[in-house]
């Protein structure tokens, strides 16, 4: 499981930089439902298709959640949008893209037989899986700038969730990732999270390595830099979505309030997207309670304010 999740991880991460245009774009829409039209809405995100393309990509429920749902005689339906380009049965021929047989796992852009495949697909490296794979068919030209699949991609999450079920079903079968941890509590089958890190002393030794996690889009030490995410001195504490030197949060988690506590950073380290919709944090999140409560204690070690292993008063759980 936990492999299985390193590798979601490592791929959402990977589709970060992509994604997180795509989701700052979707924050905007998410706004739009409920306040008035932002005046930024407008601004232009290269690579993102102006139409066609799902926008609202982040602002979904993840992959993961969204599998266990799906269902493969829908996905096989879906599929019907596939089929002017692939096919998908046991050494079916290559047409216009690559027959799909086992795709799932399969090396990204690789092999099918000889497929002529664009450079920019050639270039992604590692195999496709349940997460790199919806955000391929969320927006093609997003995932690989200059892919030659012309499609503009599947904007509703179900669809994709469908499809993806039926493409695993042919041929790859390969075990269905845990859904995350902050949907535990609406299916709590999954077994992730359910003891919360806040009911646990988390050890910071332990948390800096599960943090390695986080290096490649966080800074921790003071004054460090902001990245694809802000920096995180003193954190635990501090104000939700604000200040970290000007780092451009997502609407999203600016409209949460308050500060940080253990119970929410435990919520949001569960599922960033489940906590704030929108948010432009493209982690799946960490199911494991204890890998959280040992983070929260590591973010907590630098610079943070909290004092951990009392009950929070709201939760009322001992430690
Ligand atoms: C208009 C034609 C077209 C349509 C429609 C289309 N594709 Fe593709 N697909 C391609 C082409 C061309 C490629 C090769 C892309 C490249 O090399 O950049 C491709 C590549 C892929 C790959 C990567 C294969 C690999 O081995 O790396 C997957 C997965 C895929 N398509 C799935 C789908 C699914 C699922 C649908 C329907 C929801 C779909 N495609 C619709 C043309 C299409
Ligand atoms: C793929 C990049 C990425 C990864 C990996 C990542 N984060 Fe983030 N993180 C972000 C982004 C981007 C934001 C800003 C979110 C927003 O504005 O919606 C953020 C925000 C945060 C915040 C809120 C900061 C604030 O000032 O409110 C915390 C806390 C956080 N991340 C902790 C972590 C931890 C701990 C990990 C590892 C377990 C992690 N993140 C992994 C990109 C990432």
């Amino acid at each position: 499981m936990s492999d299985n999740f390193n590798t979601i991880a490592g791929w959402t991460l990977f589709g970060g930089i992509v994604a997180l245009g795509l989701s700052s774009l979707s924050g905007h829409y998410f706004l739009a439902d409920k306040h008035e039209r932002p005046e930024t809405m407008g601004y232009a995100i290269a690579g993102v298709e102006a139409a066609g393309g799902a926008t609202a990509a982040a602002a979904v429920e993840p992959i993961e959640n969204r599998l266990a749902k799906a269902d493969a005689a829908k996905g096989e339906a879906v599929f019907a949008k596939c089929k002017a380009c692939h096919t998908i049965d046991q050494g079916g021929a290559n047409g216009i893209g690559p027959n799909l047989w086992a795709v799932n796992g399969d090396g990204i852009g690789l092999g099918r037989g000889g497929y002529a495949f664009s450079d920019s697909l050639k270039g992604k490296g590692g195999k496709w899986d349940f997460a790199s794979l919806d955000q391929w068919l969320t927006n093609p030209k997003a995932y690989a700038d200059g892919t030659k699949m012309s499609f503009a991609g599947l904007t509703s999450p179900e669809d994709r969730a469908n499809v993806i079920l039926y493409l695993n079903s042919k041929g790859s079968n390969l075990p269905l990732p845990a859904p995350v941890a902050a949907s535990a509590a609406a299916a709590p089958a999954a077994g992730a999270a359910a003891t919360p890190a806040v009911a646990m002393v988390g050890d910071a030794a332990s948390g800096e390595k599960v943090f390695a996690k986080c290096k490649s889009c966080h800074s921790i030490d003071q004054g460090g830099a902001n990245g694809i995410g802000p920096n995180l001195y003193a954190i635990a504490g501090d104000a939700i979505g604000e200040g970290r030197g000007g780092f451009a949060f997502s609407d999203a988690l600016k409209a949460h309030k308050g500060n940080w506590d253990a119970a929410t950073l435990d919520q949001w380290l569960a599922g960033p997207a489940a906590f704030a919709a929108g948010t432009k944090m493209t982690f799946a999140g960490l199911t494991d309670a204890k890998q959280r409560a040992d983070v929260i204690a590591y973010l907590n070690s630098k610079g943070g304010k909290l004092t951990l292993g009392a009950a929070p008063a709201a939760a009322g759980a001992a430690k």
